[in-house]
């Protein structure tokens, strides 16, 4: 594994689990094993597990993970720079260093942030973390049903829907397949933000792998069966596709480690090992 064990239990600065946020430990959680690859502490012995097959399966997705997150930070202070102040933050798991809101709130204190997930953890987690924070929530909702996200009374608090908004999908559009329609799910968000908002999107692919490689990944969608969230990898015209009618930025959609890289450069090996596409838009 590229990273150290961590101890079994999650955090302990944990608030108690309300009924309904039940946390699910007889199966591995994506938000978990994302946890378990980023460093954090909050996955259990069953996510490690999931996280060995899927090292096993795909030797650089831990790297993959992290470029993912590298850009997460990158388009956040693009996207503060270009004077949002107001993120909706969709699949945005386990809080761990660097979250949107730190990022955001660094340059404009004034930043509100709507942090949305489904795994219980994320959630409470992030709700911890936040508290005596009056400008950022986590709540806790399906990304997959727009209408509840945007009309949830704590997204309708903190963000104001006739100024311009970013709405960030940052690795996990995969755990929505294609029977959910992932462009219709953009479009529920997108079409009810005024123009001048964002969409920032990243997306694993296996585009450019070799045959053998490819067939390694190939078994990575067989480990995220056993989640609640399976997994689906897109071309990057199939991810493409989900900015049509937008007006992508510069340098359109490109491999997520290139994006507006930056002198961190840590990710520049991947090229070749693996790859996943990202771009950020603008809703003309
Ligand atoms: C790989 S993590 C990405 C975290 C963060 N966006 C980032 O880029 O660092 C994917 C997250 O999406 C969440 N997720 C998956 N399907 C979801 C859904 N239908 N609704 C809300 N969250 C979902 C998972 O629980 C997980 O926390």
């Amino acid at each position: 594994m590229e990273r150290p064990d961590r101890p079994l239990a999650p955090d302990q600065s944990l608030v108690p689990m309300r009924p309904f946020d039940k946390v699910d430990v007889d199966r591995p959680s994506s938000a978990r094993i994302y946890d378990y690859f980023l460093g954090g502490a909050h996955n259990f012995e069953v996510d490690r597990e999931a996280a060995v097959a899927l090292q096993q399966a795909h030797p650089a997705i831990g790297l993959g993970m992290r470029a993912n997150r590298s850009y997460l930070r990158r388009a956040v202070s693009f996207l503060t720079s270009a004077g949002i102040d107001q993120f909706l933050d969709l699949g945005s798991g386990i809080p761990t260093v660097g979250n949107v809101h730190e990022i955001a709130q660094r340059t404009n204190p004034d930043a509100h942030v709507v942090y949305v997930d489904l795994e219980p953890i994320a959630v409470t987690h992030g709700n911890t973390i936040l508290a005596g924070n009056d400008r950022a929530v986590a709540i806790h909702a399906d990304l997959r049903r727009p209408a509840e996200v945007l009309d949830h009374p704590d997204t309708k608090a903190m963000l104001d829907l006739e100024r311009p908004i970013a709405l960030i999908v940052a690795g996990v559009l995969q755990y929505v397949s294609d029977a959910d329609d992932p462009a219709g799910v953009i479009a529920g968000y997108t079409d009810r933000l005024v123009p001048g908002s964002y969409l920032a999107m990243s997306h694993p692919s296996q585009d450019d792998l070799t045959h053998e490689r490819k067939a390694g990944t190939s078994t990575v969608g067989t480990v995220y069966d056993r989640t609640a969230t399976p997994f689906t990898y897109r071309t990057r015209s199939r991810f493409e596709a989900l900015f049509t009618g937008l007006d992508l930025v510069e340098p359109g959609v490109v491999h997520m480690w290139s994006w507006h890289a930056d002198a961190d450069g840590e990710h520049n090996e991947l090229d070749g090992r693996l790859t996943g596409f990202a771009g950020v838009a603008r809703l003309p």
